[in-house]
């Protein structure tokens, strides 16, 4: 969910909804404000995007206050509907809130007990309840009831809270779900990322567990939850505006694609130095070469990334590794030692599956070593070594540089490993480091393709279920090939070893059924040649992706999409982005929605 929150001269609810626009990828079920209107706090919420809000406050009258917070909202706690949308409250308070209270319904059940009643089905509407209870029953004063409300509630939690005692001051608390106070002239904010404030300051302060903000418009305290002033570092965003904007592409997502080029060298050029690779990471050489074992834990795309690391390390470097999905690993009590390393990967930096994850893998003494992309989020902080990945904000749900750089990390990391290890010769790396150097131009001569794959996808977007087949780095890509075909076209699809098809899945291949075979890894290529003739052989129609030059393919493809030969190593950085834009011009021609995808948010902070 998206939280912001807003006090000074401006108009707060042209400051909200524009924010919340920012934000609207963190989730967009529904969305709220509750702002101060003549002395009250106005809500006004609506289910669905954040547009059904701006109609409803156009048609009701544009509030004119200038102090208030907001929200968009990805549910968890009961259904997406107007009642259930944040802000909730209290008789005399307003909160938003990102995160789940753990102990709600004990909550409830006393405040119940107390004679409060309940509009919505949500734990938030609780915290807004039992503030009100503290305020009735004893606080101080404000910071008082929210200082109670904290101790009481468990979970996790970023709130922006208005009393009506206090119109002109928004109060902001965080543990877990992350938030930060923006720092402006005469205005201040909160938010829980740094697009929603980039229009009107740079300058921001990064909330730590449940440390509180008051803010009014001519400052910001932060105090812990007895009060006791903190003093805290001013940090500042170096993220362009434009870089939050569309710049002139129809959606985020194929914005992003199109920034891989520049997104990769970012993140490889600066750690590339005279033939070297430089991580600029405590590790010493010497601790690198002594991991027994790699795990590396991630959710959805980053973890994909993750099995494409698998295989480079285990390549090249010769040390085992497990991936993982979190939310696995979390639970299933993992074999960790203290020679481990355990590499997290998370573009938001905050997906709560991870982030326990790696704390669970930290308790274990293993050394938890982050790639991730927002700097500061709560994963980076934590973890005790930080490879960032500079993709610069990625919008779009469906997530492609941040995977393409997270890739180009593996890269480098496979390589280091494998020089400490001595696995890897010196002159090998420097070969692989030079045409690693080079896959910018790669990338940006197989974007100049778009139009080919986009006439490709007219031709499958009818499909109902399609498959995707591969083996090894192959299959690798194609289970991050269909994820984003599903996840934005809703057109089912499934990845599958391309040896494995036969026990099972092949039963569901019929006339026409589309199956994308990749087949990039020259000494498996003929064995895909076969798998691919099996479902040729029972009506499938074939997408073959290769290298140019690969010959007569008509026999067993349908349709052909040829990359720039290239060593097989680093066709997956490849072959990555005619299958991104494949899912993207699939979901265009089916009329989707391609930067919000139905039931998904980009930041998952709930597990
Ligand atoms: C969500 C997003 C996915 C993303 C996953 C992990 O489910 O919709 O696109 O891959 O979270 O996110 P992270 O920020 O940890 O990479």
């Amino acid at each position: 969910c998206g939280i912001v929150g807003y006090v000074g001269r401006e108009n707060c609810a042209d400051l909200l909804i524009d924010g919340l626009s920012k934000l609207e990828y963190r989730g967009y079920d529904s969305a709220g404000v509750a702002i101060f209107d003549e002395g009250a706090i106005r809500v006004v919420k609506a289910q669905g995007r954040l547009a059904c809000l701006e109609e409803k406050l156009k048609s009701q009258g544009w509030p004119t206050g200038h102090c208030g917070i907001g929200h968009t909202r990805w549910a968890t706690h009961g259904v997406p509907s107007d009642v259930n949308s944040h802000p909730h409250c209290g008789k005399h308070t307003a909160v938003v809130h990102n995160g789940i209270i753990e102990n709600y319904i004990e909550i409830k059940e006393f405040l119940l007990g107390k004679g409060y009643t309940f509009q919505s089905q949500t734990d938030t509407e609780t915290v807004a309840k039992l503030l009100d209870y503290h305020l009735e029953n004893g606080a101080k004063d404000e910071f008082d009831a929210i200082s109670r409300t904290l101790r009481q509630v468990r979970g996790s939690y970023a709130l922006g809270i208005l009393f009506d005692s206090c119109p002109d001051k928004l109060f902001g608390v965080r543990k877990e779900s992350p938030l930060i106070v923006g720092l402006g002239e005469g205005e201040n904010f909160i938010a829980s990322d740094v697009p929603a404030i980039l229009k009107h300051t740079r300058n921001y302060y990064l909330l730590e567990e449940n440390e509180v903000a008051t803010l009014t418009a001519e400052g910001v305290t932060i105090t812990d939850l007895d009060g006791a002033p903190i003093e805290k570092e001013v940090l500042t965003a170096t993220w362009d505006i434009e870089a939050a904007e569309k710049g002139g592409y129809p959606h985020f997502m194929l914005k992003e694609i199109f920034e891989q080029p520049s997104a990769f060298s970012n993140t490889v050029s600066p750690r590339l130095r005279d033939g070297k690779i430089d991580l600029g990471i405590e590790l010493t050489d010497e601790q690198l070469k002594n991991f027994k074992q790699i795990h590396i834990v991630a959710c959805g795309t980053a973890m994909h990334a993750g099995i494409v690391g698998r295989y480079l390390i285990e390549k090249l470097a010769r040390i085992p590794v497990n991936v993982d999905v979190a939310s696995e690993f979390r639970y299933r009590d993992p074999i960790l030692n203290k020679e481990d390393l355990v590499i997290i990967i998370s573009q938001s930096g905050e997906t709560a599956d991870t982030l326990a994850a790696m704390r669970l893998a930290k308790k274990h003494g293993a050394h938890t070593l982050a790639v991730v992309n927002v700097v500061g989020s709560s994963i980076a902080r934590e973890a005790d070594s930080v490879l960032y990945t500079w993709a610069g904000p990625e919008i779009a749900v469906a997530s492609t540089k941040a995977y393409t750089v997270q890739l180009s990390v593996m890269y480098l990391l496979a390589f280091k490993l494998g020089l400490c290890k001595g696995t890897l010769s010196q002159a090998d790396a420097v070969a692989l480091i030079d045409e690693l150097a080079g896959i910018p131009v790669q990338l940006q001569s197989i974007l100049g393709h778009a139009e080919e794959y986009k006439a490709i996808a007219e031709k499958y977007c009818h499909a109902e279920d399609m498959f995707f087949i591969g083996r090894g780095l192959d299959y690798a890509l194609s289970q991050e090939g269909s994820l984003k075909l599903k996840e934005i076209s809703y057109i089912h699809s499934e990845a599958y070893a391309a040896g494995e098809l036969k026990h099972g899945t092949i039963s569901l291949i019929t006339d026409g059924v589309p199956v994308i075979a990749l087949a990039t890894q020259q000494r498996l290529c003929e064995k895909m040649v076969s798998n691919i003739k099996e479902v040729k052989a029972r009506g499938a129609d074939v997408l073959f992706i290769c290298y140019e030059g690969y010959g007569d393919c008509s026999e067993f493809a349908d349709s052909v999409i040829a990359l720039p030969q290239s060593n097989d190593l680093f066709a997956p950085l490849l072959s990555i982005i005619p299958m991104q834009l494949f899912a993207y011009y699939v979901a265009l021609l089916k009329g989707c929605d391609v930067d919000k995808p139905r039931n998904l948010a980009k930041s998952v902070t709930v597990e």
